[in-house]
Order: C-alpha cells, then sequence, then structure tokens
C-alpha cells in the first residue's frame, strides 16, 4: 500500500510502496496484536520473526504486555529477545506454548509451508508444535502454488556422520523425484545448525506432487533428523502484500 508520510516542511507526502521489510514487519506486527499479557510465547527465526520478537520486547518495555515468557528456535533469536530483556525459557521448562509467531519461506494454498532456509527448522519444529496456535507471517513474495515451487531451497537436516550418503539417498527418493540435492555451505565448511547437524538443500524444478508423502518418506529415514515441510500447522496465516494485509485461517 502507499502511505502517507509527514514531509520535513509537514505538508503529507505520498511515499513510495513498501519495501519487502516493510512489508515483513506489517505482518509481524499483526500477529503481536494476538499476544496476551501472561502468554507462554513460541519466538520464531528469520527477518519476519524478528520484527515481532523487537514488537513483543518494546511492548513489554512500556508495560503494554506483562508476564510474557518466550521460548526461541533458535540461538539468533535467544540473543535478540535476552537483549530486548523478554524472560525465556526453554521447551524443558515451558512445554505449553500459548502461541507461536514466525515466518516461512514458501506457503501454498492450503497454508502448507515450507521453513527452516533460516537453518532453524529443527527447533521451529519442536516449538511450534508444542504450541496450542502457530500463526505464520509472511509477506506475499512467499507465496507459491505449490510446495516446492519457489525453485528455492526446501531444508533437510541431517546428522553429520556419512552425510553424502544420506544426500544420495534424499537425491534418489522417488517422493521428491527430480529433485537436486546440495549440502548447506558456510563458506568452504559445511554449514552447522544449532544442534550441530548438517543441512541438505533440495530444489526442485516444479512443486512436491505430494508433500505429505515426501513428508513421510524422509521421516522414515535414519539419519535424517528432520525436513522443513511444516503441513496441517498453521493455524493463521498473515501475509503482508502491495494490497494490505490479508489473515487467512
Ligand atoms: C528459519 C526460517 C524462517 O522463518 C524463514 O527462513 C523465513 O525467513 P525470513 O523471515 O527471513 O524470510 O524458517 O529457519
Amino acid at each position: 500500500p502507499l502511505r502517507l508520510r509527514r514531509s520535513r516542511r509537514g505538508a503529507l507526502a505520498c511515499a513510495a510502496a513498501l519495501t519487502q521489510d516493510e512489508l515483513k514487519k506489517e505482518a509481524a506486527w499483526k500477529a503481536v496484536d494476538y499476544v496476551e499479557s501472561g502468554m507462554v510465547l513460541g519466538l520464531g527465526t528469520g527477518s519476519t520473526a524478528a520484527f515481532a520478537v523487537e514488537r513483543i520486547g518494546n511492548l513489554l518495555k512500556d508495560g503494554t504486555l506483562k508476564d510474557i515468557v518466550g521460548v526461541p528456535t533458535s540461538v539468533r533469536t535467544y540473543e535478540q529477545a535476552k537483549g530486548l530483556g523478554i524472560p525465556l525459557a526453554t521447551l524443558d521448562e515451558q512445554p505449553n506454548i500459548d502461541l507461536a509467531i514466525d515466518g516461512a519461506d514458501e506457503v501454498d494454498p492450503n497454508l502448507d509451508v515450507v521453513k527452516g532456509r533460516g537453518g532453524a527448522l529443527l527447533r521451529e519444529k519442536m516449538v511450534e508444535m508444542a504450541s496450542k496456535k502457530f500463526v505464520c507471517i509472511v509477506d506475499e513474495t512467499k507465496l507459491v502454488a505449490g510446495l516446492g515451487g519457489s525453485q528455492d531451497a526446501m531444508p533437510v537436516e541431517i546428522v553429520q556422520f556419512c552425510w553424502k550418503y544420506n544426500l544420495q539417498r534424499l537425491q534418489n527418493l522417488p517422493e521428491v523425484s527430480g529433485c537436486e540435492a546440495k549440502l548447506r555451505m558456510d563458506g568452504d565448511k559445511p554449514y552447522v545448525t544449532d544442534n550441530s547437524n548438517y543441512i541438505v538443500d533440495l530444489y526442485f524444478k516444479n512443486p512436491i506432487k505430494d508433500a505429505h508423502a515426501a513428508a513421510k518418506a524422509m521421516e522414515g529415514m535414519e539419519g535424517i533428523v528432520d525436513h522443513g515441510l511444516f503441513l496441517d500447522m498453521v493455524d493463521v496465516c498473515i501475509i503482508a502484500g502491495k494490497g494490505g494485509v490479508e489473515v487467512k485461517e
């Protein structure tokens, strides 16, 4: 949407269309409307979730929110939330989460999503599965007709042990046929997750035919820790786009 902004001379000027970051912030702030004092919150990871964490921290500071406990989904989010003074706990300490807010990499029309391009998929899935409500926040660039359709990575977290063996097995899995599997790198070394695992990114030429079948097949493979398909998990999806903010349930 176009914003009206005060110019230096005090007149109302029409600002340019919102940037992608501003859209992410709009979705994040809308999600924070679901937060109530006393809640245990799952705190997501990524640039969109970071706007929500920042907002929660500021509302705690100014007294609008009270008695919040956050359960972070990554070391990165733990550090951000700690810096903002948000009281924190682990899933061991707070296994019943009222509400989780997190971004996504792809969202399909059923609100099934791909997550984990930021590398936090395992903790995100654990925290979001433990949440009564999962609010997913995205800008409209994340919308796809079918998962895998963005032609960008669908991450799979694997153990380090014999990673080439598991990369090959993933690539040859009939349920994800036609994908190209690549070990995620961090410079010249493999990328290591917060849980000391590696990530194999799957790249699809076409959307995955049956995401449930693909998820099930990967879950049955020893050495595969988790995958970025978050199916039947999202309760509310907040999508910020040029035409405004849409809430889908
Ligand atoms: C991290 C994630 C993120 O939520 C996802 O990658 C979206 O990130 P961003 O909001 O920066 O686009 O799953 O593991």
